[in-house]
């Protein structure tokens, strides 16, 4: 399998928010970014696998800034590092001023996919190379991220946990 490059699963869903999607405070509830957050890791995967795909994990999110309704919220998904049957998902929130067009940071994601079969068995995914140095830095550290995941899943033995012991040596 030819290996691919971060920009050939770059996915990048824009929407905006709606009364409906509100918590009291008329901001935009949790709930309603994981869902966008999982379409867009989850089409970046497909994209990166061409096989089906399914979220293994979620393993980090930030929510740090409130998104206000009425908001233009764009997410954009791209897979950071692959390994055999699974993908690390980056993904960045970002939220447009309506006065000045201009984008800024509001939360971050990072979700664990992994490519399956008609039968849900795990198959093997095209390797992952980065280009630009952020890529790089998020290639790097994904091992350490996919050790912690497995670890806190009680799938790994912390002992195992090579990357993550080398945190602390
Ligand atoms: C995800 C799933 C396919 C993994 O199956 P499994 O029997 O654990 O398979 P394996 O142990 O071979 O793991 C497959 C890959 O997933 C990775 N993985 C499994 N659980 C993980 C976790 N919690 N965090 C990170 N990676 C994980 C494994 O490390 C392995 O990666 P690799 O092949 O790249 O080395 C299976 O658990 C599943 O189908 N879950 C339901 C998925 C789903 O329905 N999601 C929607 C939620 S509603």
């Amino acid at each position: 399998m030819q290996a691919k490059n971060p920009k050939d699963s770059r996915t990048i869903l824009t929407d905006l928010v709606l009364p409906s999607e509100t918590n009291p405070l008329n901001n935009l509830f949790g709930g309603e970014l994981l869902a966008r957050m999982d379409r867009a890791a989850s089409i970046a995967a497909r994209r990166h696998s061409r096989r089906i795909v399914v979220t293994a994990s979620v393993n980090n999110v930030a929510f740090n800034k409130a998104i206000p309704l009425g908001s233009v919220v764009t997410v954009e998904a791209a897979v950071s590092r692959a390994f055999k049957s699974s993908m690390e998902i980056f993904i960045d929130v970002w939220v447009e001023d309506r006065e000045s067009g201009k984008r800024s940071r509001a939360n971050e994601a990072i979700y664990t996919f992994v490519a399956v079969d008609e039968t849900g068995t795990p198959v093997n995914v095209p390797e992952l190379t980065p280009e630009t140095e952020l890529e790089t830095e998020r290639y790097e550290a994904a091992l350490r991220r996919k050790q912690l995941s497995l670890v806190l899943a009680g799938k790994m033995k912390p002992k195992d946990a090579t990357e993550l012991k080398a945190l602390f040596e």
